[in-house]
């Protein structure tokens, strides 16, 4: 597997492969990897000739008083990861490379209207780093495939906006969310809690299980299955960020109408907000 830090040597790896006929798979990661990343690795390479993996802690992403200092960085056992499963190049920029002239002069890219709402409405000026930095890194890359989780439905949602919006070549394609036996979505977040707060968050798909079957036996009423999955929840010490059944394109909140709805929750077990999500189609 190839270390590359600089994007003039992605490049170079890059173009050697396509002059070789040679497709480009591309799964962009924040590191500390676990199965649920290693996932992506695994499509892409089953869907493409070559994969690079990239490896950046995106400060633009991270409001002022988020974990950005404290995101766990895990660069030698991740190296490990990726040549397990075949990945063949890992792009490790600094700051310095990503962002030259500094993050308040940068160019920037948002998608208007899907950004606003849930994550976007509770950490403002996210989705603005995180489609800047994925616009930054398909350009680098130049892929012909991107893998991205399903874990992150709103984040998948911006980005495969942007890519229609602004006419990129790539192909995006969604991931189902890897668990933990327990249900408990894999996420390099879940590494802040105790093992006991680990057992409770469980509870986050327990109750989404619930919320889906009322739906699928005919309860319309919405709000009033929000609100037992909160109060459940709450019971056991999470404090709620959100929790909404949504029109799975829209993200306004579903109504009698709707066929696809997403489940979309975030939740804090103390300081530490964990996300998930549940795709439901009504027939
Ligand atoms: P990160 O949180 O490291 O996630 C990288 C990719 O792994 C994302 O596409 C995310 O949805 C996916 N992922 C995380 N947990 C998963 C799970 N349990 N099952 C399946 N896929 C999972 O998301 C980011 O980084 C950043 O915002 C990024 C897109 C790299 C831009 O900086």
């Amino acid at each position: 597997m190839k270390v590359i830090d600089s994007i003039s040597a992605l490049r170079d790896t890059v173009n050697t492969w396509r002059r070789n006929g040679e497709t480009v798979g591309f799964v962009p990661t924040m590191g500390n990897l676990h199965d649920g990343h290693l996932k992506l690795v695994k499509k892409a390479k089953a869907h493409n000739d070559k994969v690079v993996v990239s490896i950046f802690v995106n400060p633009m992403q991270f409001g002022a008083n988020e974990d950005l200092d404290a995101y766990p960085r895990t660069i030698e056992e991740d190296k490990a990861k990726l040549i397990s499963v075949g990945a063949d190049a890992v792009f490790l920029p600094s700051v310095a490379e990503m962002y030259p002239a500094g993050l308040d002069a940068q160019t920037f890219v948002e998608v208007p209207g899907i950004s606003d709402s849930h994550c976007g409405a509770s950490r403002p000026g996210h989705f603005r780093g995180v489609a800047t930095v994925v616009t930054k890194l398909f350009n680098m890359v130049q892929p012909d495939d991107a893998f991205f989780g399903e874990k992150d439905f709103q984040q998948l949602q911006v980005i495969r906006a942007l890519a229609r919006d602004l006419s990129m070549a790539v192909k995006v394609h969604g991931v189902p969310t890897e668990r933990e036996t327990s249900g408990l979505a894999m996420s390099s977040r879940n590494g802040y809690l105790t093992d006991a707060e680990k057992a409770t968050a469980s509870a986050i798909f327990a109750e989404m299980q619930r919320l889906k079957a009322g739906i699928e036996s005919g309860n319309t009423n919405f709000v009033e299955l929000e609100n037992i999955m909160v109060s459940n929840l709450e019971a056991k010490g999470f404090k709620k960020d959100y929790c909404q059944v949504v029109n799975a394109a829209t993200f306004e909140p579903a109504s009698d109408s709707d066929k696809e709805l997403v489940l979309l929750v975030a939740m804090f077990m103390g300081k530490t907000r964990l996300i998930d999500n549940m795709q439901i189609t009504r027939d």
